[in-house]
């Protein structure tokens, strides 16, 4: 029996479109509703109250939507807010536990390293969850505070000197430590990957959690049957300027988003 509802998905912001990118890639006919608290981002450097807040009501808007799952498209949700989902009526997927899986797979000399906000990176989430997959890995965890800003700003390309200088003063210890897998663990920062490789070379693989999640999205449609066969349109919900959203998610998704499927919702007076 197939289930044509669409799939939630939310972020702070524009990240979590790396997130929808994926899903896209992996479920092209499925619909997708995304919200994305363009008018409180960043949440990383708010407290875990504040950030627990903001995740239910982000959850409960897209349930307003009717959509048969939610994707914690953020890392410092999926961190810090996690508990959140045990009040849900859907299943939740968050991006912390697939993207740990992923790193632990593909690292060879077990030295990982794990980039994400100031909550994620305090929450030890990721760290956590290595460990349980492989105690004998090292990890060393980064905050980087200034990569969400840039990349709502739309700063994000090698070439240029802020983005390239803050990545490599970010990256200096993750060099130094010898790390050969790097987890994204924020969604924002895949769009940020042509610097960082250029800062940490081609050799060391980067984990970007939209990729694992998507798979475990799908893998959980298909076993439990509630694939949508004919759909394949994504709606953009955003808590502030559509306009800016639109151009940027069009770049970041790859494909020319409409003015019409970018609306404002009131997120605070739902
Ligand atoms: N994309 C969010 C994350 O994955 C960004 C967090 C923020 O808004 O600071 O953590």
């Amino acid at each position: 029996m197939a289930d044509m509802r669409p799939i939630g998905v939310f972020d702070s912001g524009l990240g979590g479109l790396t997130v929808v990118k994926e899903i896209i890639k992996e479920l092209p006919n499925e619909d997708i509703v995304y919200f994305g608290d363009t008018g409180r981002v960043p949440y990383g450097t708010r407290s875990v109250e504040t950030i627990k807040k903001y995740a239910r009501q982000d959850e409960k808007f897209l349930l307003s939507q009717d959509v048969k799952l939610i994707v914690a498209a953020c890392g410092t949700v999926s961190s810090v807010a996690g508990d959140t989902a045990k009040e849900l009526p859907v299943p939740f997927f968050e991006v912390v536990s697939h993207a740990s899986r992923q790193a632990v797979e593909k690292s060879k000399n077990g030295k990982i390293a794990v980039i994400g906000t100031s909550a994620t990176v305090k929450s030890g989430q990721h760290k956590a969850e290595i460990l349980k997959l492989n105690p004998k890995a090292q990890v060393i965890t980064v905050a980087c505070p200034l990569f969400v800003p840039l990349v709502e700003e739309g700063w994000y390309k090698a070439d240029d000197i802020i983005v390239l200088e803050t990545v490599k003063r970010y990256l200096k210890p993750i060099l130094d430590f010898g790390a050969d897998t790097l987890i994204l663990g924020c969604t924002h920062y895949p769009v940020l990957c042509e610097p960082i490789k250029k800062v940490l070379g081609e050799d060391v693989t980067l984990i970007n959690a939209g990729t694992a999640t998507a798979k475990a999205v799908a893998e959980y449609l298909k076993e439990n049957a509630l694939e949508n066969q004919n759909g394949g349109k994504s709606r953009f919900y955003v808590s502030d300027k559509p306009e800016f959203f639109k151009s940027q998610a069009s770049i970041l998704l790859e494909s020319e988003v409409d003015r019409s499927e970018v609306q404002k919702v009131d997120i605070n007076n739902l």
